[in-house]
């Protein structure tokens, strides 16, 4: 995206010290979501990547990810999908756990949202470890569906999250705004 752009995007998000726990920043896009011009800019520019990369769906990581997704899809002219965290969708679904920094997690869609065919781009707002979006692209692609790129907001400065995405997606792009 232009300068300009980055600049009143990136001046809409605020950070947060020491949320949830100490020594973590937290990324506040809650802001950016209240600022109309802000808000659409954003919007274009995930429509304008699905476009770009040929979508046919666009994939959504809860919860941020459905809220920055979901109008993209719709300026896109293309289906939303969510992906969730586990005990969430009430039909039949595939599953895909990874590592968290203590413990596992689950993110689950729905068999019946992706198939062969399909080019999904998928959204978030932050990239920090990138477990969440590379179980996602391993999720998406069991569907038989094809990873068109994933398009984040905000990367936050860890190296690791990023080299782990990008293996996962073997030549698909990496978007960040
Ligand atoms: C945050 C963020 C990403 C993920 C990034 O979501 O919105 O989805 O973490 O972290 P990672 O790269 O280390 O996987 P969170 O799990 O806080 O869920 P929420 O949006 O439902 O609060």
């Amino acid at each position: 995206v232009p300068a300009e752009v980055r600049e009143l995007l990136t001046s809409r998000i605020h950070d947060v010290p020491d949320y949830p726990k100490p020594g973590v920043m937290f990324k506040d896009i809650t802001p950016l979501l209240a600022d109309a011009r802000a808000f659409a800019v954003l919007t274009d520019a995930f429509a304008g990547l699905a476009e770009r990369h040929r979508a046919t769906k666009i994939v959504g990581l809860e919860a941020r990810g459905f809220i920055l997704g979901a109008p993209a899809a719709v300026r896109a002219g293309i289906g939303f999908v969510p992906v969730r965290k586990s005990g969430k969708l009430p039909g039949a679904t595939l599953s895909q756990a990874y590592d968290l920094e203590y413990g596992s997690a689950q993110i689950e869609v729905h068999a019946s949202g992706l198939a062969e065919g399909d080019r999904v781009l998928v959204i978030d707002d932050v990239l920090a470890t990138g477990g969440t979006a590379e179980a996602s692209v391993e999720l998406i692609r069991r569907t038989g569906a094809e990873v068109a790129g994933v398009a984040i907001l905000l990367e936050l400065g860890f190296l690791a999250g990023r080299e782990r995405l990008e293996r996962a997606l073997a030549g698909a792009p990496l978007e960040v705004l």
